[in-house]
């Protein structure tokens, strides 16, 4: 038999390979929506709106070679009809897993369109394959609390994150 002591520091020591304590939230360094409001019935499912989000992890997971600062790259298109909420894309690859986002509009706003410049949900999602787990966290932005942004005469939007607001913080939650 193990004395007491030592299941305890074996206990511990699985704890902290399963758990990777501290966990450091995702950083947001960057986001920007654009894109042209509705022009004509012809254009309404062309993606002509861009979202592109950058993404630092401060994080190093045990077991896989995650260097403590990686970045990743989500973007993808939008329609101003019928927009793929909730849809999951998948951002730029890392070695030793996947990140995928998702968008989802507010209560509200009618979900049949995608406007450049409301407010939206942000959900990503990291995949350590080795490991066997992965971590969701959500971000919420709304025009002018945490982007800022403009229209032209000609119809072109673009918002983008504070630069007060950067990094932008998403707290994660591991999942196995
Ligand atoms: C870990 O990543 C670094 C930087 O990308 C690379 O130089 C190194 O060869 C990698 N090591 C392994 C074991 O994959
Ligand atoms: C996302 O990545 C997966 C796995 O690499 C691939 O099968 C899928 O086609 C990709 N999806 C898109 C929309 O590129
Ligand atoms: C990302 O990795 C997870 C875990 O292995 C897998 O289930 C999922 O299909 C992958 N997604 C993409 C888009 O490659
Ligand atoms: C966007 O969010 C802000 C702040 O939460 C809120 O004041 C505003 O009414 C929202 N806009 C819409 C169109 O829901």
């Amino acid at each position: 038999m193990l004395p007491y002591s030592a299941v305890f520091a074996l206990l511990l020591a699985f704890t902290a390979v399963a758990h990777d304590h501290p966990l450091y939230p995702w950083e947001i360094t960057r986001l920007v929506v654009s894109g042209a409001p509705y022009r004509s019935e012809a254009a309404c499912y062309d993606p002509l709106a861009t979202i592109a989000v950058e993404i630092r992890d401060p994080n190093r997971y045990a077991g896989v070679n995650s260097s403590g600062s990686d970045m990743t790259q989500c973007i993808t298109k939008f329609p101003y009809c019928g927009p793929p909420y909730n849809t999951r894309f998948n951002c730029t690859a890392i070695p030793y897993g996947n990140w995928t986002f998702s968008v989802s509009p507010d209560e509200g706003p009618d979900k049949a369109y995608w406007n450049v410049g409301q407010n939206f949900t942000l959900s990503l999602r990291l995949a350590i394959w080795e490991r066997g787990i992965w971590f969701d966290g959500q971000a919420r932005f709304s025009t002018w609390e945490s982007l800022r942004g403009l229209c032209s005469a000609g119809g072109a939007c673009s918002f983008s994150l504070r630069e007060e607001m950067a990094p932008f913080l998403v707290h994660q939650r591991e999942h196995m």
